[in-house]
């Protein structure tokens, strides 16, 4: 972009109203168009779409999974430091399931309480990644590239690595993976995060649903994430005893680790990468990045010779804000992931002045150690503190490590976003029904927060690697007139132009435009969830795009050339997309375009 940032940031389309309908709604001049629903052939033998749901789990295999969510459009040409806009590879998440939706007749049980095994292996394949390689034809329409050798679906069983300092943990041993360096699968993919070295991040948010312990005392590193005896699917009730879905059962049943699936659980919770133009690639879970409730993460701007840093958060209730600072410095001719097998896990604190801290997560530093040589013996949460037994035991029990820290405990962090034009750093913080008066802090204000708001932060001295930062509250969602007070001056009120509620999907486009994607109450007045665009120069926010009934709308991204826009729709009610009699619903990407072909948002 050139010189004027609030001009290039500024907002050009008029905002759309409130909907309830079920469908896309885009401002006049905009066009929106649903692709790559749930379903849609992309490898192999592209196995058709079958409206009824009846495609087996071999089909589910080689076609576009479900529960879209982040996304990131990588250009063909990026390895050769091209940004072509007219064909790339389009990577994206696919949480969860919806068990009725993904079959003819919703999940089935038989007599003894056992499912089905190629209904399990569907919901299995529904989840992980997809990667797609898209092309524009002449006319502008976006299409598969049938057979392109980049097409790939990575899934709930598929083989991957342990990195960084909790690979190879007596913890994580499994009969899988003795040695504790493997595992199967990636599970609830939320948001994401692109590496400056083109591969994709994909965060492991609510996996702890996916396993069942029946044993009466679980361990911390489960406790603290709250696995219970039963899980969200039952794949552990898979018939035929495959050891691929025996797994999910995490009980303690042979005499040793190495016999049985009891840390399966332990092999989940972290950051994923991708290398989505290396196809053969294995994936490679981070685990320096540390084990939580990962909602994504959003990479700092890389210098050369300076260390990596990301941020990520930990969408939970009382949760927190990462960030990670490799130790080895990047240079762009060399980087690749083992930038983040080694370096220092932070977590924040806000201070009630408007200033923070990073406190750092390691075992070698000492404020860090003084902490938890005073918390030794006592009880952390619900958890009676008996020490780490080394680095790999801290980061496998992140959260905990961060209570004895003393971080800040925040209203549920999701997205965060990086301004390209300031380097301020944005999160999300999508609701908190949960916290008290006595709860409330100058970071989190907001007694049975409900509505959400958006925090952001300058690390001090403009240095990402900072230990200190300065931070202030972008606006805060809510009912009309709800009003965002900086220094004593209103910066935002809201009108109707920009009611919104639980701000969640967070991006800065390449021109730095802000994009707030809604997951929350689609009651009145707020209607369905959303997506506005935000000015960050001015705080003028509008709102750009609703959703259809019953979704949430996460994952953005746009081309380089900001004039295609892919947004994702998850869980969308009835018959969207293409409301034909006895449809299931269909996750679907939305494309966004002008219809003079000129910049999205300008
Ligand atoms: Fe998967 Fe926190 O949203
Ligand atoms: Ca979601
Ligand atoms: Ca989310
Ligand atoms: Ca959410």
């Amino acid at each position: 972009p050139d010189g004027g940032m609030s001009n290039a940031t500024e907002l050009g389309f008029e905002a759309v109203a409130v909907s309830t309908a079920n469908s896309v709604v885009v401002p006049t001049g905009y066009t929106a168009k649903a692709f790559l629903p749930w379903g849609t052939p992309i490898t192999g033998s592209y196995p058709a779409f079958r409206a009824d749901a009846s495609n087996s789990g071999a089909d589910q295999e080689q076609q576009v999974g479900m529960h879209h969510d982040g996304m990131h459009f990588f250009p063909i040409d990026f390895k050769a430091g091209g940004s072509r806009s007219d064909e790339g590879l389009l990577v994206m998440n696919h949480e969860y399931i919806n068990q009725s939706a993904l079959h003819p007749d919703g999940p089935t049980y038989t007599s003894n309480s056992m499912r089905p095994t190629d209904e399990v292996r569907k919901e299995v394949a529904a989840h992980g990644v997809s990667v797609v390689h898209i092309k524009q034809d002449g006319a502008g329409n976006w299409d598969i590239v049938f057979g392109s050798p980049f097409n790939r679906r990575i899934t709930g069983n598929t083989e991957m690595d342990i990195r960084g300092p909790v690979r190879g943990y007596q913890k994580l041993s499994t009969r899988f993976s003795k040695d504790g360096t493997q595992t199967r699968g990636t599970l609830n993919n939320c948001s994401m995060g692109l590496t400056p070295w083109g591969t994709y991040l994909t965060a492991e948010e609510n996996w702890h649903g996916y396993f069942a312990n029946g044993s009466a005392t679980p361990p911390r590193e489960q406790t603290r994430h709250g696995v219970g005896s039963a899980s969200r699917y039952d794949w552990e009730l898979a018939e035929g005893g495959d050891d691929q879905y025996v797994r999910f059962n995490i009980t303690p049943t042979a005499e040793s680790a190495v016999d049985d699936y009891r840390n399966e659980a332990n092999t989940f919770g972290y950051m994923v990468e991708i290398d989505p133009f290396t196809p053969e690639s294995k994936p490679q879970k981070r685990t320096a990045l540390g084990r939580f409730g990962h909602e994504g993460v959003i990479f700092a701007p890389v210098e050369e010779g300076k260390p990596v840093v990301c941020y990520s958060g930990d969408d939970s209730r009382f949760e927190y804000i990462y960030k990670f600072v490799s130790s080895r410095p990047y240079y762009a001719a060399t980087a690749s992931g083992y930038l983040l097998d080694e370096g220092t896990l932070y977590v924040a604190r806000f201070n009630e002045d408007g200033s923070g801290d990073w406190l750092a997560l390691a075992l070698d530093d000492p404020a860090f150690m003084a902490r938890v040589e005073a918390a030794q013996g006592t009880m952390v949460g619900d958890v009676q503190f008996e020490g780490f037994e080394n680095q790999a035991d801290v980061l496998l029990n992140t959260r905990l490590a961060a209570d004895i820290a003393g971080a800040t405990p925040m209203d549920r962090p999701e997205w965060g976003a990086v301004d390209p034009n300031t380097g301020e750093v944005y999160f999300t913080l999508t609701n908190n029904s949960n916290r008290t008066e006595e709860q409330v802090d100058a970071a989190n204000p907001q007694a049975e927060n409900r509505t959400g708001h958006i925090i952001r932060w300058s690390e001090g001295s403009s240095d990402f690697a900072a230990t200190s930062f300065q931070w202030d509250i972008f606006v805060f969602g809510g009912t009309q007139g709800t009003e965002t007070v900086v220094d004593g001056e209103v910066v935002v009120s809201l009108t109707d132009e920009n009611i919104f509620n639980s701000p969640d999907g967070l991006w800065f486009d390449y021109n730095g435009r802000l994009w707030i994607q809604t997951d929350g109450s689609d009651a009145p007045p707020y209607q369905n969830n959303m997506m506005l665009a935000a000015n960050p120069a001015t705080r003028d926010i509008r709102r750009f795009f609703v959703g259809p009934q019953g979704c949430e709308v996460t994952g953005v991204v746009t081309t380089p050339d900001v004039k295609t826009m892919f947004v994702n729709i998850q869980h969308p009610a009835k018959d969207w997309p293409f409301g034909n009699e006895g449809d299931h619903p269909r996750d679907a990407t939305v494309i966004v375009t002008r219809n003079d072909n000129g910049v999205v948002g300008a």
